[in-house]
């Protein structure tokens, strides 16, 4: 529109009120109605005024724009219940995979980023992956076996059999069986490679230190369920497992610096109060000592065991991910 373009300042001459000839304002901004004023002001008072009122009749009316319904799979996607659930997208970017880990509970243990080489099999050899997979088989079948085994003297031998000869699901106790053995092992190859890969050293040490308390419940875990079947090898065995606990330091009543605990010459630590004694509940592997090793293998044990996994995994995770090749 040729009279909407302010006319340039005449030649030569100054502006209305002397003051040096501003820059002509751009083409498309003046619209200010006059050729003089866009000329002697400047630009910014000019933006100040009014707009002039523009011939919009040439102008064509505003389109309708398609805007589809959304689909019923959008629409679940939108609803509260699925955001409160999916609370990031699709984990194909950095920040939403980091997100899908921080926000899974079973995940979020895991570190956001790790070591391609912490990944490869031939690192970690997934020992102690697999450990922790046999621990799991071993909650699970333990539980199914608690429901036919009773620990006391009179049932535990006859459920034992039961297990084996009648009830149905009997396997579960091979299944456990088998899983408790290959656990021991995982435990101890996970723990060389730990050792071989130099993986004890800062900053994963106090991790080692959760790992040996680990080993010690893995080993425990199995020296209570090896009595639990109530026959001849299991007591003998734990007779003699137990006489162990005599040589104990201080605490066992045959062990180095026991004898030193005396009062007037008597001896405050022997066979009616010292670590074996506190195992098995009595001077000998009887019906107490069953009960006592049933609680630890079923309860104590396990919860202990739990509580350090999730450390011992919240640890990798502090420690910046599963250690690199030395
Ligand atoms: C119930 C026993 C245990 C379970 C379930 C377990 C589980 C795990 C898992 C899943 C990992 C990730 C890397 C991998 O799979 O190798 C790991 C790493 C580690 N574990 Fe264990 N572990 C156990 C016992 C031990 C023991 C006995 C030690 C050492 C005494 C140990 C020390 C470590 C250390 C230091 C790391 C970090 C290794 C690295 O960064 O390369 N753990 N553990």
């Amino acid at each position: 529109m040729a009279d909407e373009i302010p006319n340039p300042p005449p030649a030569g001459g100054p502006a209305a009120g002397g003051a040096p000839t501003p820059p002509p304002a751009p083409a498309a901004t003046p619209a200010t109605g006059g050729a003089t004023a866009a000329v002697a002001k400047p630009a910014a008072a000019t933006a100040a005024k009014p707009a002039a009122k523009k011939d919009d009749s040439r102008i064509a009316p505003p389109q309708k724009t398609y805007v589809p319904r959304p689909g019923l799979m959008d629409q679940i996607k939108d609803s509260q219940i699925w955001r409160s659930i999916f609370r990031h997208g699709y984990p194909n970017t950095v920040r939403n995979r980091s997100l899908a880990v921080l926000s899974n509970v079973f995940l979020h243990l895991h570190p956001v980023n790790v070591r391609t080489s912490g990944l490869r099999l031939s690192f970690t050899w997934c020992m102690g992956g697999l450990t922790f997979f046999l621990f799991l088989v071993e909650i699970i079948t333990g539980v199914l076996l608690m429901f036919y085994y009773r620990p006391t003297g009179e049932y535990a031998y006859q459920d034992i059999i039961a297990l084996g000869e009648h009830v149905p699901m009997g396997v579960m106790r091979e299944i456990h069986r088998w899983a408790a053995h290959a656990m021991v092992i995982t435990v101890w190859l996970h723990m060389f490679r730990v050792f071989m890969t130099g993986s004890y050293k800062p900053p994963r040490e106090f991790n080692w230190n959760i790992g040996v308390i680990l080993l010690v419940l893995t080993l425990l875990l199995s020296f209570t369920g090896y009595l639990l079947p109530w026959d001849q090898l299991a007591i003998w065995a734990i007779t003699v497992g137990s006489n162990m606990a005599r040589a104990t330091p201080i605490a066992g009543y045959e062990g180095p610096l026991a004898a030193l605990i005396t009062i007037d010459d008597v001896k405050l630590v022997h066979s009616g109060d010292d670590a074996r004694f506190a195992l098995l509940g009595g001077r000998f592997v009887g019906e107490a000592t069953l009960l006592r090793f049933y609680v630890l293998h079923c309860i104590f044990i396990p919860l202990v065991a739990t509580i350090l996994m999730a450390v011992h995994f919240w640890r990798i995770r502090k420690d910046g991910g599963i250690s690199g090749p030395l």
